[in-house]
């Protein structure tokens, strides 16, 4: 099976082989919302509502986001988009805490894009989300909008 299928796969079919490739400490269906649904201001601004969800290991610290936060390794966070125009879902982004070292300029996460059938489109270290990411509020980590919280 190939990477993007198994990663797509998390997203799309319950029970399936759900882990992230190469880390099977990190399941993507192991998200849960937090927050309610609100209008992205980091991506494409205005024309796509966004919902956070995290896995157990990232709760706590997303919920209590500081400049001081440091998410461990393992920590999931993910954002799913849909369209103001139609509700329907376009691109998820994730964000996978790896081990130090991995990636200093983006937090040591690993950024991943997927389409909207939760296809892999891109993941590694991306530069384009790390520089953004790099002025939030800790960790690489923005944290919800007041009106989501
Ligand atoms: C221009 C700045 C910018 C870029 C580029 C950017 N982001 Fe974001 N991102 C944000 C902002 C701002 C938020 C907070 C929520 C919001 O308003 O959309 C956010 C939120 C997130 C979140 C939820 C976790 C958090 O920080 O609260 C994830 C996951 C995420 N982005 C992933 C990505 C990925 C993956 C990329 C690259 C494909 C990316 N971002 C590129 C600005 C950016």
């Amino acid at each position: 099976m190939s990477t993007a299928n198994r990663f797509g796969t998390g997203f799309s079919d319950a029970g399936a082989d759900a882990a992230v490739v190469a880390d099977p400490g990190v399941d993507l269906q192991s998200a849960r919302p937090v927050g309610k649904t609100f209008l992205s201001r980091g991506h494409f601004a205005g024309r796509w509502t966004a919902e956070v969800s995290t896995n157990e290991t990232a709760s706590q610290a997303y919920a209590n986001l500081a400049a001081s936060t440091k998410f461990v390794v393992g920590s999931l966070l993910v954002k799913r988009h849909a369209s103001t125009k139609a509700a329907a879902p376009v691109t998820t982004f994730a964000m996978v805490k790896r081990d130090a070292g991995f990636f200093p300029e983006g937090g040591d996460w690993e950024y991943v894009v997927l389409d909207a059938e939760g296809r892999l489109e891109e993941r590694g270290k991306l530069a384009p989300c790390a520089r953004c990411h790099a002025e939030a509020t800790g960790d690489w980590v923005f944290g919800l909008p007041i009106e989501a919280r």
